[in-house]
């Protein structure tokens, strides 16, 4: 009896690992293209993007470029601040702050908001940095 136990376990716990992988194949095609964004975030020199004031430091807030891209501004120090792009580096999904860290909610890739390297895959590049600068309390692209 206690074989025959285990051999159901075994069979409904093999069941809901393929019903993950069908949840995962419906989540990798809804992403969208199947090509990564590469290269720099570009954005016209002199945008303000965010008051620095409105982030609280080592946390990061998303933004849009005047022509609508989405980036990430990270306050790096009381006074310095960070921006990359908010496209996921694998699947071009938008990236979400939460704290120190920058979240893929497609495939739960995560950045690190400081420097937008990779903390954990799927996502395997870098998040593309965009230059920005603080003037007059304002994260302003460079
Ligand atoms: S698009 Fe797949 S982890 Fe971001």
């Amino acid at each position: 009896m206690t074989a025959e136990l285990h051999s159901r376990r075994t069979v409904l716990t093999t069941g809901a690992a393929v019903a993950g992988a069908a949840v995962g194949a419906v989540a990798l095609t809804a992403c969208g293209s199947d090509t990564p964004p590469s290269g720099p975030a570009a954005a016209a020199p002199g945008e303000t993007l965010t008051a620095l004031s409105d982030i609280e430091v080592g946390q990061a807030k998303a933004a849009k470029t005047a022509d609508g891209k989405d980036v990430i501004v990270t306050r790096t120090a009381e006074s310095a601040a960070a921006a990359f792009s908010a496209i996921c580096t694998h699947q071009g999904c938008a990236v979400v702050p939460d704290g120190a860290e920058l979240k893929c909610p497609c495939h739960n890739s995560i950045f690190d908001a400081a420097t937008g390297a990779v903390k954990k895959g799927p996502a395997d590049k870098p998040l593309p940095s965009v230059a920005v600068k603080v003037t007059n309390g304002q994260v302003v692209t460079a």
